[in-house]
């Protein structure tokens, strides 16, 4: 089962568009083009970053992939601030991180809403990175897995084995973000482990060995390499680190540290 390692860095709401094409391009320099063929590797700027940082990745044919935060599900209308999936597809961007703890906690995004981006992502020839993870209450309850579980079922909900077979699922303990504190590799490699399991029995034994999960909360240099060795973590999804070009290389080199 060869699944290649998909390093991604979501900078949340950080960096304007001048600020983000600085950091593409410090990036660009610090990774060769062996990373990139052991390692694929997203940034997901804001919105009104995406345009420059396809200029950016365009003219210099930069091997890093474009990718966003957050999409709405419908293809256009009444929806005032929102961003359709096409319009995203329509910049290059690759990969669409949907249901974020921080969009399901401050703009209370369900799960059933989850479950309509992740389509409308797939439609538009895009892959949806499904954020799922428990908070510390659910953990200390011992429901972690009840939880996540439950968030991977609802949101693969009517989806076909070979489209969730491309897809990535991110484990993003919501204790664990911007914390400081990460689960360790051995606890984020039994929910990863558990995620995948879910999968199989939802849509058999293939598309559960093809299926990409990353661990996210806190993911530092320092920390990278344990959590890339667990059998079931097949990448990372960054936040803070990602804003350092030098850090995040660091990270995307995780097989050298
Ligand atoms: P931090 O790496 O800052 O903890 O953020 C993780 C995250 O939420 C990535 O989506």
């Amino acid at each position: 089962m060869s699944r290649k390692p998909l390093i991604s860095g979501n900078w949340k709401m950080n960096l304007n568009h001048f600020e983000a094409i600085q950091c593409v391009q410090k990036l660009s320099y610090l990774l060769t083009k062996d990373d990139y063929a052991a390692v694929d590797v997203s940034v997901h700027p804001p919105f009104t970053d995406i345009r420059s940082v396809q200029t950016v990745i365009d003219a210099d044919e930069l091997l890093m992939q474009l990718g966003a935060q957050h999409c709405h599900w419908e293809e256009k209308g009444a929806f005032t601030g929102e961003i359709a999936p096409a319009f995203l597809s329509k910049l290059n961007v690759k990969y669409v991180i949907v249901g974020h703890s921080e969009r399901r906690e401050l703009f209370a995004e369900t799960d059933e809403m989850v479950n309509k981006k992740v389509a409308a992502v797939l439609a538009n020839q895009m892959t949806p990175i499904m954020c799922v993870g428990e908070t510390l209450e659910e953990r200390e309850a011992g429901q972690t897995e009840a939880k996540v579980l439950g968030q991977v079922r609802a949101g693969l909900a009517g989806r076909k084995a070979d489209q969730v077979a491309t897809m990535v699922i991110a484990y993003e303990p919501v204790w664990a973000i911007g914390t400081g504190r990460n689960a360790t590799p051995e606890d984020a490699q039994a929910v990863c482990s558990a995620i995948r399991g879910e999968v199989g029995q939802l849509f058999g034994a293939d598309t559960a060995a093809a299926v990409r999960i990353q661990y996210g909360g806190s993911v530092k240099a320092g920390t990278v390499a344990e959590l890339m060795r667990q059998a079931d973590i097949d990448g990372a999804l960054v936040g803070g680190a990602s804003l350092d070009p030098d850090e995040f290389a660091r990270i995307v080199n995780f097989r050298n540290l």
